[in-house]
């Protein structure tokens, strides 16, 4: 069993969602409201050790009323147990799981053990089928997923994605190395993601797409 997940982003009119290092402001106020009312309904967050490093994000909800106790446990995948200590989600504001693989080191495993809980899940990357699994197993029963790129396309190629919405903000970003919606390894031209449309809506100067994801 693993947790239902919807993969959210902000997008710029040409895909980009950040530059090649560092995070922008990419779709309006109310598409972020929009997130944070999201942020409220799912049991967890996910987020590539990289968002954590550039954006420092701290994956609360923050921009609308809303207690502690609503937020969503906040869950890193982060192999080699980079998360620096002095991280805004090491917090506590909220839960924070920390997936790290077996090869992370042990002192570094250690110090983050203090502040927050850590999974050990895959040898050198992280295995996301497992840490599904045992995210399932400790009531985590929806993760909404906040990128980034590279996390993205491996959450696709495990087939680990149900559901997506994607902003696009009326901006043009460009620069081949510039952060896509979805880069990694890419799939070839035959074993694209196919997606259902569901909706689209006009929020200020933003559409907002949303799919449902269909494997083969
Ligand atoms: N506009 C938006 O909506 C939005 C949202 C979020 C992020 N962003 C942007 O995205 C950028 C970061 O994206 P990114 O692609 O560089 O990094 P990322 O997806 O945030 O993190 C990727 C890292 O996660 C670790 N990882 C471990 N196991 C993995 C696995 N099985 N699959 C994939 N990753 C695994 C790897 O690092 P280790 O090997 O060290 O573990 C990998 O390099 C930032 O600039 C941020 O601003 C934009």
């Amino acid at each position: 069993m693993k947790p239902y997940v919807l993969l959210n982003a902000a997008m710029t009119v040409d895909g980009k969602i950040a530059t090649e290092n560092s995070s922008m402001k990419i779709s309006g106020e109310n598409d972020l409201i929009r997130v944070h009312h999201l942020r409220k309904k799912y049991d967890g967050i996910m987020v590539g050790i990289n968002t954590i490093i550039v954006d420092n994000p701290k994956l609360t909800i923050h921009k609308i009323p809303s207690e502690k106790t609503d937020n969503p446990t906040r869950i890193i995948i982060d192999s080699k147990a980079r998360t620096p200590l002095d991280s805004k989600v090491l917090n506590n504001q909220a839960e924070t799981i920390i997936i790290v693989s077996k090869k992370a080191p042990i002192d570094r495993v250690k110090k983050l053990e203090e502040k927050c809980t850590i999974i050990t899940s895959g040898e050198t990357s992280i295995d996301l089928k497992e840490t599904m699994d045992k995210l399932y197993k400790l009531n985590i029963r929806s993760i909404l997923l906040e990128g980034g790129s590279t996390l993205n396309f491996s959450m696709f190629k495990e087939e680990l994605i149900d559901e997506v919405s994607i902003c696009i903000g009326s901006k043009i970003l460009g620069g081949s190395k510039s952060k896509t919606f979805v880069d990694g390894n890419g799939f070839d031209k035959d074993n694209c993601v196919n997606l259902n449309l569901k909706s689209c809506e006009k929020i200020d100067d933003d559409i907002l797409l949303k799919y449902t994801v269909q494997y083969k």
